[in-house]
Formats: C-alpha cells, structure tokens, sequence
C-alpha cells in the first residue's frame, strides 16, 4: 500500500491574504510575492515527515539542469521528483513543469504525488485548464502532464521538463517534447529503471557529457525492501530481476548480441574506405 505521508508541520503563512476563490482568469496568478522554503531534502522532512535516504537527498538538493536517476523498481523516484518539482514551482511563480511519461496515465501517477503532498501542504486543489492531472499553484507555477503522443502536440514552453520511467518513452515523444525547453534554458529531469539498451535514456546514460548528473541506485540501497521479496522476484522472473533491481541495461529479450558486445567488435581505427571491395562469387 502507498504509504501516507503525514503532514509535519503545518504550511503556514506561506500564501496568506491569498483569496482562494476563483480569479477572473482560471490560469492567471493570484500571489506572485516571492518564497523561500528550506531547501527541498530540508523541506521534505519538515513539511511531510518523508526522511529521504543519503541518495535522495542529493537528489532533491540537487541544482542541476541535467539530472538522470538510473534506480531500481520502487526507490522513490516519482516521490522524491514530486517533492523537488512542487518545491520549485512553489518557489518560482508562473514557472511551467511538464510531466511527459510512456502514457498520459503514468504520467499523472506524479502528478497525483505531486497534489497529495500540495494537499499536505495546504495548497488548494486546482487543475491547469484543459490537463486533467495537473495542479495549478496561486502563484501561477503549473504542474502537468501530457498525452503520451508526439502527433498534434500543441507546441508548449517549459521551464522543467520530466521523463518519468524515461526508458520506456519513445525517441519520437523524446524529440518532440525536448523543444518545449529550447527557449527557456530549462531543465531535463529523466528518471528510470533500465529497459533495453535503446532509446535516449540509454545513450544519455552512457553518453560522457559533463552537463549530465547521473545517480545511480539500486536495491541495496533500500533497505525497506525486504530480502525475501527480492529473493521471489529473483525467482519468478530472473530474467528481468536484475533489470529491475540492479539496474542493468540488459538486452531486450530475443537479442542475440548485446549491444557492448557490438561496441567492443567495432574498431574505429577500421577505414572502411581501406577495405578490399567485395568480390561477386
Ligand atoms: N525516503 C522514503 N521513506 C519512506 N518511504 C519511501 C521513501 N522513498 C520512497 N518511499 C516509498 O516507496 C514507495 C515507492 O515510491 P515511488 O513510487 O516514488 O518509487 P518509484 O521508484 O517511482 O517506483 P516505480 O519504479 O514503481 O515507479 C512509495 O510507497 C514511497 O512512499
Ligand atoms: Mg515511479
């Protein structure tokens, strides 16, 4: 069962003298005086009584633009990107968030993270126009998620955007959600477990650009996880366990040569322009 965080204390003050009731505009901002919270592993542990583990905490404290989480099932990555995200939206007015997921509903599974601690919070309930999982802040930050689909796609601008189980996002909703930040100098949050060894979160992964933190977890790093359920996983589906446990980007089922395999064949001192042509039989 999901665990229920509890409010720690209470949000007070934080929005005072802001009318709740409906503004003239559904979107327009109603306080856009400026805030500052504790930094976000800070705010966590006061605000929701969620203590982040050593890892989490540096991801929630962390201020990079480019942020890969490469962690296993169940580590608290769609938690801890909720805390981060509604940290910074409530600190940075009129600011966009987008969630992008491998469907519009798992994308609004963050979304319904992100509204159950805004509730802790003592924010009101309120959707961005035409998203159903969204959240719409007083100050005018915006929180939501979109369809799962490159064709059609209204263009947008965003400040953050949000690959959540980023591994099994299509290259096509990648390319066509990556411009919404082209204007904005905005951020890229890409959170997964492995899957194949295909797609932009593998070559980002295994890409050696600087301008990326990677942060790497597994399951032994959750020790809330019991033992025997790894163990009946490990048992059930060994093929998958050390995908989703530890990590590893494991060739897709039915692959015959892994991908580093190929990579180790390939030698790029080889010009193949220096080859002999291919002789008919
Ligand atoms: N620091 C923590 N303290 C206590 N519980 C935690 C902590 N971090 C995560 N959890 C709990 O672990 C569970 C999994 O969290 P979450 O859904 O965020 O993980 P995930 O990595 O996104 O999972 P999935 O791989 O299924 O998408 C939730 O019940 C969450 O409340
Ligand atoms: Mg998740």
């Amino acid at each position: 069962m999901e665990r229920i965080w509890t409010n720690g204390s209470p949000f007070g003050g934080l929005f005072e003298g802001t009318a709740w009731g409906a503004p003239s505009c559904p979107d327009a901002a109603e306080n856009t005086a400026p805030v500052t919270l504790p930094k976000p592993s800070v705010w966590a542990e006061q605000q929701f009584n969620f203590k982040p583990a050593r890892i989490q905490k540096q991801v929630l404290d962390s201020k990079t633009k480019r942020l890969i989480l490469c962690c296993n099932r169940q580590w608290g990555k769609s938690s801890v990107t909720a805390i981060k995200a509604l940290h910074h939206a409530i600190e940075h007015p009129n600011c966009t968030i987008i969630v992008v997921s491998f469907t519009e509903q798992q994308g609004g599974e963050l979304i319904a993270k992100v509204l159950n601690f805004a509730s802790l919070a003592g924010l009101p309930d309120r959707r961005v126009r035409g998203y159903k999982h969204s959240l719409l802040l007083p100050n005018g930050a915006k929180i939501y998620a979109i369809a799962h689909s490159a064709d059609g796609a209204p263009s947008r601008t965003a400040d953050i955007v949000i690959y959540d189980e980023a591994a099994r996002v299509s290259d096509t909703v990648f390319s066509a959600t990556l411009p919404f930040i082209a204007h904005t100098r905005g951020a890229v949050w890409m959170l997964s477990t492995p899957k194949g060894q295909t797609g932009f979160f593998y070559n980002f992964w295994h890409d050696s650009d600087p301008q990326w933190t990677r942060v790497f977890s597994t399951v032994d790093d959750c020790p809330d996880i019991p033992k025997e359920f790894i163990e009946l996983h490990r048992k059930g589906a060994p093929q998958f366990f050390r995908q989703e446990f530890y990590c590893e980007f494991t060739p897709a089922p039915g692959r015959l040569v892994s991908r580093e395999r190929l990579q180790q064949m390939y030698d790029p001192a080889l010009d193949s322009r220096k080859l002999p042509p291919l002789k008919r039989s």
